[in-house]
């Protein structure tokens, strides 16, 4: 960063770069009571993404400019940096008035004034690309100019500013399309919204902005015909990858950005080793990870914070949200959130594994059973039409058909206890709370209401230990091993 110390001593002032992000704008074309940048894309807000490249690049701090629900945007992003570890000064500016992305940057003079070069941003462009902007940074550089900003040709332009040329090629100036004559809307080289400037030239042409257009706005894009004719140079670089200059005005554009996000993720995974059986159906937010050599099966949903571990089978069909599948699982047909399946498991068909859950490893959760908030241990099996909920069910249990934890009272939810090598017979009610003891066994259809000891049969409505053939008192434990006392319906 250049100091009056190092002017004083006459050395030459180090070259510093801050980038400023605008997103004070309200983004009246949403139609929404959400601030455009906060609206999610690929499972996060659009301004992660300018965020994160912004931090890529390396500045030496990040300015935001601020203004339509200023708090919560604010709240938003400092969120975001934690998340992403930006660690790198994060500097808001508020701007008071929304008056055009000039007066945007106009508000930001005093950070910066911090810096000898500044790229700025628009908060509401997701898909441009480290690259892109590392090259327009450099291009910045070598050619020692006063701005250069990244372009892009469309096949429609329309709602961008269309670069002016000279014949010669040179930049002449950008044209917003409210006050673009019919020659100059025909123009299909675009402005991204993205720029380098030196802030001496930037400052320079900000104080003679006019308000322009039909809502009186001061518009960034007339600096550049400001710093040229002051004689400075402005450069056009134009980007490889038109679809990166893709800003976000409407929700159809959301969804543009959100198809773009969605095949950027599917050929990262597919080229880090991941069959996508049918991307066409197949869709990952930003940061999904898969193992290699793991298969997504068509119409499957990766959301938030999913990790699919390697060599699994995800799908057909499966809806995962902040999901973490340990490797070599298999999940068909289910719904997955907020919870952690661990490695060897199987999942569905029609499975719905809730928030709180841990599954396995090697455990089963079959044809329709829903889980939640519960633990299935190791080998454990729920495989049919179960409902689990608030239960750490240990390990080699095996739940029959149809059981259910009545885990809620009517006013509280309670915990129930599976332990390990436990039978519950088919269409077993076990009334919460209740334990049921190591190597026991449910008959089916029992309601159980007390705790069962280890070891201990009960059959019946309410269940009650099985009294023995010899007549009278409590039944011997099952012997480890000894096999179950009970076939699968109760019966001797
Ligand atoms: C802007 C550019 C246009 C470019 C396009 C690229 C101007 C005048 N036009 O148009 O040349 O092709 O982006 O996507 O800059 N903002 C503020 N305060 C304001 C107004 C806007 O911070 O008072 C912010 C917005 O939050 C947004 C950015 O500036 O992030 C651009 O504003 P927007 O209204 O989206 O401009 P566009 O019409 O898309
Ligand atoms: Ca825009």
């Amino acid at each position: 960063m250049m100091s009056d110390t190092m002017n004083r001593i006459g050395r030459k002032p180090a070259r510093s770069t801050g980038v400023l992000i605008l997103a004070a704008g309200q983004g009246t074309r949403m139609e929404s009571a959400i601030p455009k940048i906060l609206h999610p894309v690929g499972g996060r807000p659009i301004i992660y993404y300018v965020l994160r490249v912004a931090n890529a690049l390396k500045p030496a701090a990040i300015g935001v400019v601020v203004g339509h629900e200023a708090e919560d945007v604010k709240t938003e992003i400092l969120k975001i940096a934690k998340d992403c570890g930006i660690s790198r000064p994060i500097q808001f500016i508020q701007q008071k008035k929304l008056l055009g992305s000039g007066n945007a940057v106009l508000e930001a003079v005093p950070f910066l004034k911090k810096f000898t070069a500044a790229m700025v941003l628009c908060g509401d462009t997701p898909l441009l690309t480290y690259e892109s902007l590392l090259s327009l940074q450099r291009v910045h550089e070598e050619h020692k100019a006063q701005a250069t900003l990244l372009t892009a040709r469309l096949s429609n332009p329309k709602g961008y500013g269309r670069i002016v040329r000279t014949p010669t090629g040179d930049v002449l100036k950008i044209v917003e399309e409210s006050v673009a004559s019919p020659k100059e809307a025909a123009i299909n080289e675009i402005n991204s919204g993205a720029y380098c400037f030196e802030v001496a030239a930037l400052l320079s042409g900000l104080g003679q902005l006019s308000a322009k257009g039909p809502k009186g706005e001061h518009f960034l894009t007339d600096i550049l015909e400001l710093v040229r004719t002051k004689g400075g140079r402005i450069i056009a670089h134009l980007s490889g990858n038109p679809e990166e200059a893709l800003g976000i005005n409407t929700r159809v554009q959301l969804a543009a950005a959100e198809r773009i996000i969605n095949r950027r993720m599917l050929e990262r995974l597919m080229l880090s080793g991941v069959t996508i059986v049918d991307p066409a159906s197949t869709h990952v937010d930003a940061d999904i990870e898969v193992g290699q050599d793991s298969v997504v099966e068509p119409f499957t949903i990766l959301r938030g914070r999913t990790k699919v571990g390697s060599q699994c089978r995800v799908g057909p069909f499966c809806f995962l949200e902040n999901a973490q599948v340990g490797n070599e699982c298999e999940v068909s047909l289910s719904r997955l959130r907020d919870c952690r399946v661990l490695e060897k498991c199987v999942i569905g068909p029609y499975s719905n594994i809730r928030p709180e859950s841990v599954i396995g490893p090697r455990a089963k959760v079959g044809n329709f059973s829903e889980v939640k908030a519960s633990r299935v241990g190791f080998g454990s099996k729920v495989p049919h039409l179960s409902y689990i909920g608030d239960t750490d069910i240990r390990e080699d249990v095996n739940v029959g058909a149809g059981s259910i934890t009545c885990n809620y009272d009517g006013k509280v939810k309670h915990k129930t206890v599976i332990e390990a090598r436990a039978f519950i017979g088919s269409g077993t009610m076990m009334v919460a709370p209740v334990r049921i003891g190591k190597g026991s066994s449910t008959g089916a259809g029992s309601v159980v209401t007390h705790d069962v000891p280890d070891g201990v049969t009960v059959v019946g409505v309410p269940a009650r230990p099985l009294p023995i053939r010899s007549g009278g008192g409590t039944p011997a434990p099952a012997k480890p091993g000894a096999g179950r006392p009970l076939d699968k319906a109760g019966r001797k």
